[in-house]
């Protein structure tokens, strides 16, 4: 055992295919350079389980058998450090220990807001915690774990937010085939946009889902649109074609608004990035809320960032991140 580890995940963008991805339809997905960072120590009181999170300002200690005793903030964070503690349990069996741990999160990535900020935690706290106890863990088996503690706080994860914050690059995700690294040859000057509102993506998959079973035969159809645009968006960005991953920008934001998950916030800001000249803008991840993405000509950025702000979101300009989780001691 080491006394000390500490180890980080980046954020996400999805480029194309949020939603439809639940439905076995392929998405493509970016790693950002924004990342969670967890360090893990053994703790002092054994089979205890410690978590502390620097942005919620809130701690708590779990009992081995789950009972949550708050130490900073309420009661409410009991299901939000969950999927920490599942991970951290499932762990300690593995190793074979009975020590406590502590927990601590600290993470640059907004929350509830598209960017798979609880992702990127949960797998950086597989692997801070793995090298902790000396459990050896692929980058497969710390993406299994994080996408099992996901299944506590969304409804059906398509698994597609821990797969990028384990693996990092461009992927297109599958849920039946998993990952595959995509070719990109351009730089994508990309700006986020952040709304500010936190939604929670269970209750916008959920109504997708809704939808769905009503109207299947509109549904899929929209999803095939979806699936088209994933393969012309893969082509794209092996060509480094910025005008036409814009398009497709464009045409998939369309789609997300047929589902429903757009809305105003969300709306106000694209329509600031549009007229600003970007070249394509959407929302990303799961909608009602969160960050909407835009592409911009490299001399535009600064512009649209600009026009983003004026129109009432935050935003910032962001790169990608090749590295998945990485230990950082
Ligand atoms: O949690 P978010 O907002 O990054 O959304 C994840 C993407 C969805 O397709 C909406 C849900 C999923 O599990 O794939």
């Amino acid at each position: 055992m080491k006394s000390i580890s500490r180890a980080s995940a980046p954020a996400k963008v999805i480029l194309f295919g949020e939603h439809f991805v639940v439905y076995d339809r392929p998405a493509i997905v970016m790693a950002i350079d924004r990342r969670a960072y967890v360090t893990a120590r053994i703790g002092r009181e054994k089979n205890l389980i410690v978590v502390r999170s620097r942005a919620m300002n809130a701690s708590g200690a779990y009992t081995i058998s789950g009972e949550y005793h708050p130490i900073e903030g309420g009661l409410e964070n009991k299901t939000k450090f969950k999927p920490i503690y599942m991970i951290a349990r499932r762990i300690l069996a593995m190793s074979g220990e009975e020590t406590g741990i502590e927990i601590e999160v600290d993470s640059t990535i907004p929350i509830a807001a598209g960017l798979g900020s609880s992702a990127a935690v949960a797998v950086a706290s597989a692997a801070a915690i793995g090298n902790l106890l000396k459990v050896k863990l692929s980058q497969d088996e710390i993406f299994r774990l994080a996408l099992e503690a996901e299944r506590i706080v969304h409804v059906n994860p398509s698994g597609v937010d821990p797969a990028i914050s384990t693996y990092g690059g461009t992927l297109i995700y599958r849920r039946s085939e998993g990952i595959r690294r995509l070719e990109v040859n351009v730089d994508l000057p990309l700006i986020i946009g952040d709304t500010c509102i936190e939604r929670v993506t269970g209750d916008m998959v959920s109504h997708v889902g809704g939808l769905r079973g009503r109207y299947p035969s509109i549904i899929d159809r929209i999803m095939d649109a979806g699936e088209a645009i994933v393969n012309l968006g893969a082509e794209a960005l092996r060509e480094g074609n910025l005008k036409v991953l814009g398009d497709l920008m464009n045409i998939n934001h369309a789609l997300l608004c047929a589902l429903g998950v757009s809305n105003d916030a969300i709306e106000r800001l694209i329509g600031a990035a549009r007229r600003a000249g970007a070249l394509g803008a959407k929302l990303t991840g799961a909608g009602g809320g969160g960050c909407i993405i835009a592409l911009s000509e490299p001399g535009n950025v600064d512009r649209v960032a600009e026009a983003i702000k004026h129109a009432g979101g935050e935003s910032f300009v962001t790169g990608r991140a090749m590295e998945g989780v990485r230990i950082e001691e």
